[in-house]
């Protein structure tokens, strides 16, 4: 029977088993770079089929929380590249998440200037800077002679990956962020040829999906959506449509995989999605995230309701999670208070089952 311990293929990858580490940003890297801590940490993941690095900025104004790292500079593909060394040389596999977070961002990052978005309509709910939390302002709309240096800096960050040797990239459509609030129709409300129909707000994914597959190779390129995820105020009419026609147009690009959040990650979503309808449109592997735990994980591998699965706070608190899973035994308790910020406390201090048995 096939279940999360089955290896399957990802493009050029031979993975070793079906769990994925879910991107999660930690805050930990305050030049914006990756630091020899981080190298520490993302090693302790490699037995993962698939590490999935927290958001990476595609650019400065992509930046939307302190201390977060970019993969745009050389110095930053040098850092990287320190990553994804110690991580292959544990035999793992490693995609950078590409991020831009338009209007979930603050002027404090952009030398007073307002974030970028598809409409001028501003979030309710708080941004993180680093003098503490100040509301959301209302961002400017990006003009549309400024889409394809959007796209451009999407294009670079993955040609910046690969040089880092990174086995590929996600392109972050998921969560309220840039390429999410062009998709949804509670944050765009533009009237050219990226706002308004279903396939106008989804053209921005697609053309970047399309420059990244052309820069590195469609099997080195996953997509994160989440189609009912209200989470950073995101609203939209129609998600069954929508990500239908995504999931749709993704596919004839041929990317490696689809990653989806099922859940809402901010109290009850206002609607319900069929999640196999998005799945059956898409050819590649599919990665479902959301709660899911060892048993969930293994019947929605065995009964083809997904091909992966990736699991955020479970891997978060425990590195060894295959083994674990493996094994039926305990698992660490995530504490909450560490995942945003701090040292090496909460980040590369949770006990490995090896320590705990000696
Ligand atoms: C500390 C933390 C940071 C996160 N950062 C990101 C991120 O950078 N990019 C992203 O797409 N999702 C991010 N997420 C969402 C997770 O990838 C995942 O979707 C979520 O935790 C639900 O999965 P789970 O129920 O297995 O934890 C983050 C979640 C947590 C807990």
């Amino acid at each position: 029977m096939t279940d999360l311990f089955s290896p399957i293929q990802l493009g050029p990858l031979a993975l070793g088993n079906r769990m994925v580490m879910a991107p999660m940003t930690r805050n930990r890297a305050p030049e914006g770079t990756p630091t020899p801590l981080m190298v520490e940490y993302y090693t302790r993941y490699a037995s993962a089929g698939l590490i999935v690095t927290e958001g990476a900025q595609v650019s400065e104004q992509g930046i939307g929380y302190p201390a977060t790292p970019g993969i745009h500079s050389d110095t930053q593909v040098a850092h990287w590249q320190a990553v994804t060394d110690a991580v292959h040389a544990k035999g793992g596999h490693i995609f950078v998440q590409l991020w831009h977070c338009g209007r979930i961002s603050h002027p404090n990052f952009h030398g007073g200037a307002q974030p970028v978005a598809p409409s001028a309509i501003q979030p309710a709910g708080q941004a993180f800077t680093y003098e503490g939390l100040k509301d959301f302002v209302t961002p400017r709309a990006l003009e549309l002679a400024e889409i394809s240096g959007i796209i451009e800096q999407y294009r670079y960050a993955a040609a910046c990956a690969i040089q880092a040797d990174f086995d590929g990239v996600e392109i972050h459509s998921a969560n309220g962020y840039l390429l999410d609030q062009f998709l949804r129709d509670g944050s765009n409300t533009r009237t050219d040829t990226y706002g308004g129909t279903i396939e106008n707000r989804a053209r921005l994914l697609l053309e970047v999906t399309e420059a990244v597959c052309n820069e590195i190779g469609a099997d080195k390129v996953g997509i994160r959506i989440s189609p009912i995820n209200a989470f950073n105020d995101m609203y939209e009419s129609d998600p069954q449509a929508l990500f239908n026609h995504v999931a749709g147009t993704l596919s004839v690009l041929k990317p490696a995989y689809l990653h989806v959040v099922e859940i809402s990650m901010s109290g009850e979503p206002d609607c319900r999605v069929d999640m196999q309808q998005i799945r059956q449109r898409f050819q590649g592997i599919y990665i479902a995230n959301g709660g899911y735990n060892k048993a969930r994980g293994n019947e929605t591998i065995s009964t083809q309701a997904a091909d992966m699965v990736a699991y955020g706070v479970l891997y978060l608190a425990n590195p060894d999670l295959l083994e674990r899973f493996r094994q039926d035994t305990p698992l660490n308790e995530a504490d909450q208070s560490t995942f945003y910020g701090g040292d090496a406390h909460g980040y590369t201090d949770y006990p490995l089952l090896e320590s705990v048995g000696s």
